[in-house]
């Protein structure tokens, strides 16, 4: 029989979503325009032309869904905020209807007992300061900081749990490199400016948060994936170190003081003739400010194949464990594989490493399609597998003694998915497009067990 699996008893419980994915309002009370809705508004970048428009109405719902989480006994609550909804040119001028809007619904959050983790940068750069260059672009650094300053000023009274960055990864390479991402380019040497950017803002930014928000917390998300090479080929393992090197390493590396790593700056040293230059004296020392906590979102792992050499060896691992729903690319799908014994060596890897004082699991979930049967129910039963299989791999890193203090699960509801439009729904909470109405899912319902009893008993 297996036996209850519980948690510390200060361990926090939450869900996550972000602003463009659920808001909508997209142009109301003030706002700015983004780099996601100019993305999304412009033919052939999203898969079914969805937009964040209208999402899942969260701006004038907002009320019901603190009543809903509240239902669920979430404990925490990480969202983002919209920077062009607070300052719509990015920086000087304040939009105050913004400001009031993130204001109401801490205060509801506090009232209803649950704790709110913010993230400043979800992606919804002011398009305003894409026209100046955007993040490849120093400047955006500093407006992010007045940014920061202007958010934590008016919340850091109340909010103490503040995320500067969510994956500087996807924001930097997925956008500019692959351009799958708003702003839709495909320059790497643009893309690698972009990620020393982010960081660097990351790091201006951590000070100014705690000099307005005392007794706060501050940290930064990165995503990691496990990483696995397809073959023990010289080919596929040097591609893979190089994978490793630029997904996971560029950003811990610089953000635990270490510099970037230098197999990665060998990689992207060709892509800058003349020199590295956008790197300067003392920008390693800033961004490396230190940190409260880490927050780690995990999905899948991702087998790694040199598919250009010549003289490979044959491909030994294949993406054979059951998927979810989701994938990556945009023409060729590679479906997510569902590992959690992922989880358990990346919190392994990443507490040995890099050391971080407190670590949160940020994102981790996955997308099922499953919807309402005719009484309205949604049993997405792989959901809860997923889930259970994944706390159970966190529980086994506590043991080792990773300092994990809390799990958000993304996501709180079904929303849009970005590149992927309304085709994925990663939701706890069902959202039908057509009324905007909530339906708890099996899972919701499964988690908020979760919360109430601080464990569950593992898979047999
Ligand atoms: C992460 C994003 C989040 C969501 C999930 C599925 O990369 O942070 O917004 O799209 O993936």
């Amino acid at each position: 029989m297996a036996t209850f699996t519980s948690f510390p008893d200060d361990f926090i419980w939450g869900a996550a979503t972000s602003s463009y994915q659920i808001e909508g309002a997209w142009n109301e009370d003030g706002k700015g325009e983004s780099i996601w809705d100019r993305f999304t508004h412009t033919p052939g970048n999203i898969i079914d032309a969805g937009t964040g428009d209208v999402a899942c109405d969260h701006y004038h719902r907002w009320p019901e869904d603190i009543a809903l989480m509240k239902s669920l006994g979430l404990q925490a609550y990480r969202f983002s905020i919209a920077w062009p909804r607070v300052l719509p040119a990015g920086r000087g001028k304040v939009n105050p209807a913004g400001l009031d809007f993130y204001s109401r619904l801490v205060d509801g959050l506090l009232e209803a007992g649950i704790t709110p983790f913010v993230t400043l940068y979800h992606w919804d750069l002011p398009q305003a300061l894409h026209d100046e260059g955007g993040w490849p672009e120093r400047s955006t650094a500093e407006a992010f900081v007045e940014y920061a300053e202007v958010v934590s000023r008016r919340l850091g009274d109340r909010v103490k749990h503040w995320i500067t960055h969510n994956e500087p990864w996807c924001a930097s390479i997925l956008s500019y490199q692959y351009g799958e991402h708003a702003p839709g380019w495909r320059d790497t040497a643009a893309a690698v400016r972009a990620a020393h950017h982010l960081l660097l803002s990351h790091g201006w930014a951590v000070p100014v948060i705690r000099a307005n928000s005392p007794e706060s917390e501050v940290g930064i998300t990165l995503n990691f994936e496990a990483i696995v090479s397809a073959s023990e080929s010289p080919a596929d393992r040097r591609m893979t170190r190089i994978e490793d090197g630029t997904f996971n390493r560029w950003f811990a590396g610089a953000l635990f003081g270490r510099h970037y790593p230098a197999d990665a700056i060998t990689h992207y040293e060709p892509f800058f003739p003349q020199g590295m230059d956008f790197i300067k004296p003392g920008d390693f020392e800033a961004i490396a400010a230190p940190m409260d906590f880490l927050g780690i979102n995990y999905y899948t792992r991702r087998i790694v194949r040199d598919e250009a050499a010549a003289d490979n060896w044959p491909r030994t691992r294949f993406p054979d464990l059951p998927k979810c729903d989701m994938y990556s690319g945009m023409t060729d799908p590679v479906y997510w594989e569902i590992y959690p014994e992922g989880l358990y060596k990346l919190l392994n890897r990443i507490y040995f490493e890099y050391n971080p004082p407190k670590i949160y699991i940020t994102e981790n979930g996955a997308s099922f399609l499953d919807g309402p049967d005719g009484n309205s129910r949604i049993s997405d039963v792989r959901r809860i597998s997923y889930l259970r299989d994944h706390f159970a791999a966190a529980h086994r890193a506590m043991q080792n003694g990773v300092p994990l203090a809390g799990y958000f699960v993304w996501s709180l509801m079904d929303n849009f998915e970005w590149a992927k439009g309304y085709q994925q729904r990663f939701g706890m909470v069902w959202v039908d497009y057509e009324t905007r109405e909530r339906i708890p899912k099996d899972s919701a319902i499964w988690y908020s067990r979760v919360i109430a009893d601080n464990g569950f008993t593992p898979a047999e």
